[in-house]
């Protein structure tokens, strides 16, 4: 089969493991007898650089062209990068942002998984890590507190800052559906994940979910605040199956997530529509102090890589491919810096994605 992917490799680290994704897909590509045709398009930083805003038209226009998005990672260092004197609509962020809303990319799904042999990377307790765990984060990814209206103004001679944040009912349907959906394919338990004893948003979203709950009857709904989920994320991982929640709650308790994973670089992303298209990321930052240094951890965006063969292009075959070459070479022993521990084989980002390919 051909195949169009639009390539964003974005900021930071994120070409240097855009890279070694690729690397790793056209393997897939080679063995199965797939043809996977890249267009490289500039987003964040780089495109503030060369085209004076973080996301053109042109870019979003040739994203809807693909049949699907590998990305990187965008911005820089929020305290020393010029990009953050610009206006907030202009920051890198700002494209990402517009580019998830313009695409429909209302789903966004994080698998964090332990893999035995990276428990002595996990920095949880053993007697937690022994136990292992497989969640996958659903957040809601373009409503919430990140597009609600906000400014900045005078009250009374006070500056203040607004920001809102709205849900409507069929927000909420569509993701908590997306969340039923996909734990009817893996150990049926949903957690919702609010702030029910606070916000209206919450109410709404515990309704909602429960309403979505009843045409799914041998999934298992349980119903958690947010911040008592953050500590139970570190105290008792391996009992959460899939967990929905809402934009900003989603970004936050998946970075938690990951760590506990062992490095916020083994973290890979889907971010999807109503349809097969997708746009696919690092759940990490650009990392921007280690980058150019050829020492970032590509396994994210190459398990990013698989979740697109696997959602985007219906390849089962292919992904399992990718991420049964990522576990062997795992089991090699091989590591890059962040996931090292005694006795394992220190790798280059290029080394890795190399290495990885080469197993597919
Ligand atoms: C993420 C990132 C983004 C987000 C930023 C870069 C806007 O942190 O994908 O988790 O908050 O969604
Ligand atoms: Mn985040």
């Amino acid at each position: 089969m051909t195949r169009n992917i639009a390539v964003i490799k974005g900021d930071g680290i994120g070409p240097e493991i855009v890279n070694e994704a690729m690397k790793v897909l056209d393997s897939a590509a080679q063995k199965f007898g797939h043809t996977f045709n890249y267009t490289q398009l500039l987003m964040g930083g780089c495109s503030i650089d060369a085209y004076g805003e973080p996301l053109t038209d042109e870019t979003i226009a040739a994203c809807k062209a693909a049949d699907a998005v590998l990305m990187g990672s965008i911005g820089g260092n929020t305290t020393t990068s010029p990009w953050y004197k610009l206006p907030a609509h202009l920051r890198p962020e700002a494209g990402l942002l517009k580019l998830r809303k313009s695409l429909g990319l209302f789903a966004n799904l994080r698998p964090c998984v332990l893999y035995p042999e990276l428990r002595a990377a996990c920095t949880l307790r053993e007697d937690i890590s022994e136990k292992g765990f497989d969640m996958l984060i659903m957040r809601e990814l373009t409503g919430g507190l990140y597009f609600g209206e906000r400014r900045t103004e005078e009250i009374d001679g006070v500056t203040t800052a607004i920001d809102t944040l709205k849900y409507d009912e069929n927000e909420i349907r569509r993701i908590a559906v997306k969340a039923f959906e996909v734990a009817m394919k893996r150990n049926k338990k949903v957690t919702s994940v609010d702030k029910a004893n606070v916000l209206d948003t919450s109410r709404l979203w515990r309704k909602i979910v429960e309403e979505v709950a009843k045409d799914y009857p041998e999934v298992t709904l349980e119903h958690a605040l947010v911040d008592s989920t953050a500590m139970q994320i570190v105290r008792n991982p391996s009992q959460f199956d899939v967990m929905v929640t809402e934009n900003m709650f989603g970004d936050i308790l998946s970075d938690e997530a990951a760590m506990v994973t062992g490095s916020l670089g083994m973290l890979p992303s889907a971010s999807l529509n109503e349809t097969s298209f997708g746009l696919y990321e690092p759940s990490g930052g650009s990392a921007p102090d280690i980058a150019g240094k050829n020492i970032a951890n590509p396994i994210a965006a190459i398990l990013s890589g698989a979740m697109l063969l696997r959602y985007s292009f219906d390849m089962q075959a292919e992904a399992d491919a990718v991420e049964n070459a990522v576990k062997q070479v795992l089991a090699e022993g091989y590591r890059t810096g962040d996931i090292m521990s005694e006795g394992c084989k220190q790798v280059s980002c290029s080394e890795m994605g190399s290495l990885i390919a080469e197993r597919v």
